[in-house]
């Protein structure tokens, strides 16, 4: 029976404005083009499990607005269930404020909207959903209490639990990590949540390992144009990044995430799994926007038998 991959998470418009740099706290810059693009963690990276062929379904919360039918509307073009999304009658669609600089760095201000509203309802439209073997994938964009008890619930059933802890938190409660399967923080929500610098390979190693000592069952340490660092209990991995120009890394993390989810679905191991998910996410820096820059499968092949 294949298995589904659920996102339990967000949906954002993506308000993009392209900019030759960033500007300084207090500083007003002219910017080159503006975007109204999808986005959001959650959407992200269902279309990005969805591009690349897996059967896949979002669980959030849209407002009853034109953002949110739109952003219904595309994932569904995209091959996402969206049965699952509720529209909120009160709080508006969530939005993201995004800078993109000419070397496609990033800067992010979400503003949740309804995405802050899913509660207890939305877990239990989830859960009803789950078949043991599925994927779950989680982020932070929406409440954590209601992350939580995805989680738990979820691990209770049986489905593999990949986290995303971003945007970061420092308050995980100490049951939470044990939870979670696979824990997936980039360099610096690694930082904030383990208190250890995190800066190269040497010191994400430390803090993964720190993770899986607290719990979880796989720490991956995302590191950018860096690759990955992956800790367990019995084993330690580096996954180099794959060498492509980058021109807009928003959604990176994201359509890594949607990769290593669709990866393991299909029953790669660990180490072919985290090196399909660094070419996902190389093919999605290549491309501008976040659901936008997804890959469909057969640009993943391309991109891993050009190296
Ligand atoms: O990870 C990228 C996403 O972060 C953007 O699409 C934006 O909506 C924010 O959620």
């Amino acid at each position: 029976m294949p298995k589904t991959i659920y996102v339990f998470g967000s949906l954002n418009m993506d308000l993009v404005c392209r900019t030759p740099r960033l500007p300084q706290p207090g500083e007003t810059i002219l910017g080159t083009h503006f975007d109204t693009l999808p986005g959001g963690k959650g959407a992200n990276q269902a279309v990005a499990a969805a591009r690349l062929g897996a059967a896949t379904a979002l669980v959030g919360r849209v407002g009853d607005d034109a953002f949110g039918r739109q952003l219904i509307e595309g994932l569904r073009a995209d091959g996402v269930a969206v049965d699952g999304i509720a529209v909120d009658a009160i709080a508006p669609t969530g939005v993201a404020a995004i800078a993109v600089d000419a070397a496609g760095c990033n800067t992010i201000v979400v503003v949740p909207g309804a995405n802050g509203q899913v509660g207890p309802e939305d877990v239990d439209r989830l859960t009803g959903q789950l078949q043991p073997g599925d994927l779950l994938l989680l982020q932070f964009e929406v409440p954590l209490e209601a992350v939580i008890l995805a989680a738990q619930r979820a691990k209770a059933q049986g489905v593999t639990v990949i986290v995303d802890p971003a945007p970061a938190r420092s308050d995980l409660p100490a049951a939470f990590l044990p939870t979670v399967d696979i824990f997936t923080p980039n360099q610096i929500e690694a930082s904030q949540i383990t208190g250890l610098p995190v800066t190269d390979i040497a010191t994400a190693t430390a803090a993964a390992h720190q993770l899986v000592q607290r719990g979880v069952g796989l720490a991956l340490i995302k590191l950018g144009s860096e690759g990955a660092v992956l800790a367990t209990r019995d084993r330690t991995l580096y996954q180099p990044a794959l060498p492509v120009t980058a021109i807009d890394t928003v959604a990176a993390g994201d359509a890594f995430n949607g990769g290593l989810a669709v990866a393991l679905a299909e029953g790669m191991g660990l180490e072919p799994a985290a090196r399909f998910a660094t070419a996902v996410a190389a093919a999605a820096v290549m491309v501008p926007g976040a659901q936008g820059s997804m890959p469909e499968l057969s640009r993943v092949d391309t991109l891993l038998q050009s190296l």
